[in-house]
């Protein structure tokens, strides 16, 4: 009769064997388990060749953001899309001793995971309020708060990398994942709901204005009314209408961004969020906006123009500010990107 040996002490039992993949790099998001875990010479190694690394985000601009918002100690500044924390991180530290960081974002499922890494850089508790909200709401948490205004204002428009990569919430065109695209998953319809139910001429007027596609009509008129479940589906049948295969991939990011946009009522928010910003800021207050499609642009820009002219503003910014060369070629996500300023008039 055979039994299992004991084992000596100084020769303890093996830990079982982490699983192994097949392939040197896993493409599959879950399969990332080295990112997830967030190992540092692992995180180094991915940035550095120019990908972010799975479940996390590269801030963009984050020192032209700094310089603008140019925080002193004490002051309170509101981070109204969270995301990562890559700009909260750093905002935290330019307002010690004293100051508090109002930090907001609507996806309930990454706001826990960035609550607690926020957390763990160590400032006093009341430094920090994170709040699940949508940014259109701001006067009204404010005031629940009891805040008149803050000193400064960040907001970093559209998807974080999380939201992007992760398979399960649709938002790429890249992976198959069901046709969601909710950044709260809790509320609205999902973008294949979405298509399912709308008229050809809705969906042509939403693809033009939310990314400027020129083959508006004739995508409408093939997808409108139709069931897409999962992204694949959506993309072949993008692919069946674009003859020529370099067109693809641009018709899929335009047509992804548009719906995206449309689940989201992303431009709705935005517009409340701009007439209601200056009242949100205290006189000399700073506000810095991010964003990454000339939709968004285009709205802020109006907003800024309009309250400069009216003596809103006293100062904003007199050309967009774009990542340089060397940041965009470290992280292609931040290629779009235009950041605008303005200075609260007293
Ligand atoms: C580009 S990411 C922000 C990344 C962040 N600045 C960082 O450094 O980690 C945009 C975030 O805005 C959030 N968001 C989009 N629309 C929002 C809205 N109307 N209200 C609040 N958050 C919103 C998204 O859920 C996403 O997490």
């Amino acid at each position: 009769m055979s039994s299992s040996p004991t084992p000596a002490p100084d020769n303890p039992p093996r830990p079982p064997r982490r699983k192994r993949y097949s392939g040197r790099n896993p493409q599959r998001f879950e399969d990332k388990y080295k990112e997830h875990r967030q190992d540092p010479a692992t995180l180094a190694k991915v940035t550095a060749s120019g990908k972010t690394p799975a479940g996390t985000h590269i801030p963009i601009l984050l020192p032209e953001i700094l310089e603008i918002l140019a925080l002193r100690p004490g002051e309170t500044v509101a981070d109204l899309t969270v995301g990562y924390g890559g700009h909260a991180s750093a905002l935290l530290p330019a307002i010690q001793p004293g100051g508090r960081l109002i930090a907001l974002d609507i996806d309930p499922l990454e706001l826990p995971r960035t609550e607690t890494r926020l957390r763990a850089l160590g400032f006093p508790d009341e430094t920090l309020t994170i709040q699940r909200n949508n940014f259109a709401g701001l006067p009204k948490l404010l005031a629940t708060l009891g805040l008149p205004g803050v000193d400064a204002l960040l907001a970093d428009l559209g998807v974080s990398s999380m939201q992007i990569d992760n398979p399960s919430r649709g938002f790429s065109f890249k992976t198959e994942g069901p046709l969601d695209m909710r950044l709260n998953p809790d509320r609205g319809q999902t973008a294949s709901a979405l298509l399912a139910g709308i008229t050809p001429q809705k969906l042509a007027a939403l693809l033009h204005e939310n990314a400027d596609e020129p083959r508006a009509f004739l995508l409408a008129d093939a997808l409108a009314g139709k069931t897409f479940p999962t992204t694949r589906a959506l993309t072949e049948a993008l692919r069946a209408l674009t003859p020529d295969p370099d067109e693809a991939e641009i018709t899929f990011r335009r047509v992804f961004q548009a719906l995206r946009i449309a689940v989201n009522e992303e431009f709705t928010a935005l517009n409340t969020l701009l007439r209601h910003l200056p009242d949100c800021l205290n006189p000399g207050g700073r506000v810095a906006l991010l964003t990454f499609h000339s939709g968004e642009d285009r709205r802020v820009k109006k907003a800024l123009a309009a309250g400069l002219a009216d003596g809103t503003w006293s100062s904003i910014a007199d050309t967009v500010i774009r990542p340089t060369p060397a940041e965009q070629h470290a992280n292609p996500r931040s290629t779009s990107a235009k950041l605008r300023w303005a200075i609260r008039a007293y």
